[in-house]
């Protein structure tokens, strides 16, 4: 199926404050672009709860969605993304099932219509979705009578992945303003970068979306970032530099010449680095292709990688995520 390239405008920078019991007025979650700057700092706040709860051995089940169930549906191969779906789900008690792309009908031809009408036969309460197609997470949004989650479409968006990238950095980092974010790499393949340009410039950031010419999409201007195509100039002075593998699934035909000499050009070395603030933030949304994008060294490095920091606070955003949107099929006060 081909991918449908959707652009998305950036989120609004206007919207009520938060105060007490304010309702986050989605019934879906598809897109960054569908969330006001204080929805977005919303999520990270509930998130960061979950993140002090699920800290050490000590945690604590959490029984607000028991009863609930949670039908992971992923037509395209993940594991962190759906492994972390599936313990955010577990550690609020819900009754989670994972339906994998390979023993479904899709396989057979159905369409994905009739995918989401089953889905919704099925009387889920949440389902979280991850597809191969731009939009086509919105198509099944659309279908059935429960929130869905979006957990990857296409190059689309990935906005649970913005999130907790958002929430890594505001632990790290203390807040947005002023901070310099450069998202390197495959831009141009990448929903994790689109997410993210949008989720990062509505909070404050300076983003910088830095890639070779043939992998740097026209859109990134919209989406709110700045477009680098040297990585010397795109990580000068640089809080945070924000790695993409490249996506050699999305790829028809040759975008670079090699990977020695991507790597050469692109590659996130330790002398590269230092270009960047000497405190600078390294992260990488997995699975990387180390010697690659990225050099183990810096990967690897104990005080500035922060990419298993990623993945714990993954479980957070999920969390929050399907409580939000869940509270009003729970009937919690002041939710509709
Ligand atoms: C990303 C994705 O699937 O978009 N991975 C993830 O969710 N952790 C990035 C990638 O596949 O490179």
């Amino acid at each position: 199926m081909p991918d449908i390239f959707i652009p998305d405008a950036l989120p609004q920078s206007s919207g009520p404050e938060l105060t007490g019991r304010a309702l986050f007025p989605h019934r879906h979650l598809l897109s960054i672009a569908d969330l006001k700057p204080w929805e977005i700092r919303f999520l990270l706040d509930e998130a960061e709860h979950w993140a002090q709860a699920n800290k050490g051995q000590a945690r604590k089940h959490d029984g607000r969605l028991a009863g609930m169930t949670q039908i992971n549906a992923f037509f395209e191969n993940s594991t962190r993304t759906l492994l972390s779906f599936e313990i955010a789900g577990k550690r609020l008690g819900a009754d989670v099932v994972n339906m994998h792309a390979g023993q479904s009908s899709v396989k057979k031809g159905e369409t994905l219509i009739d995918t989401a009408m089953t889905l919704n036969a099925m009387a889920a309460d949440v389902i979280v979705i991850r597809h191969a197609s731009s939009g086509a997470v919105a198509l099944i949004a659309d279908k059935v009578d429960c929130p869905v989650l979006n957990a990857g479409d296409g190059w689309h968006q990935h906005p649970t992945q913005a999130l907790l990238d958002a929430l890594t950095i505001r632990r790290r980092k203390g807040g947005f303003e002023g901070l310099i974010v450069a998202i390197c790499g495959d831009v141009l393949h990448s929903r994790v970068a689109r997410s993210n340009m949008l989720c990062l410039a509505a909070l404050g950031a300076q983003v910088r979306a830095v890639a070779p010419p043939t992998l740097l999409p026209p859109e990134v201007e919209m989406l709110g970032a700045i477009p680098f195509t040297r990585m010397d100039e795109g990580l000068d002075g640089a809080d945070v530099v924000m790695m993409l593998r490249l996506q050699n699934e999305r790829m028809d035909g040759a975008f670079i010449p090699s990977p020695r000499e991507y790597h050469a050009l692109y590659g996130l070395t330790p002398e590269r680095l230092a270009i960047a603030k000497p405190d600078a933030l390294v992260m990488h949304p997995g699975p990387m292709n180390r010697g690659v994008e990225i050099t183990s060294t810096v990967a690897d490095h104990p005080d500035r990688s922060a990419i298993t920091e990623q993945v714990a606070m993954g479980v957070a955003v999920r969390m929050a995520c399907l409580d939000v949107l869940t509270r009003g099929a729970r009937g919690v006060e002041g939710w509709a």
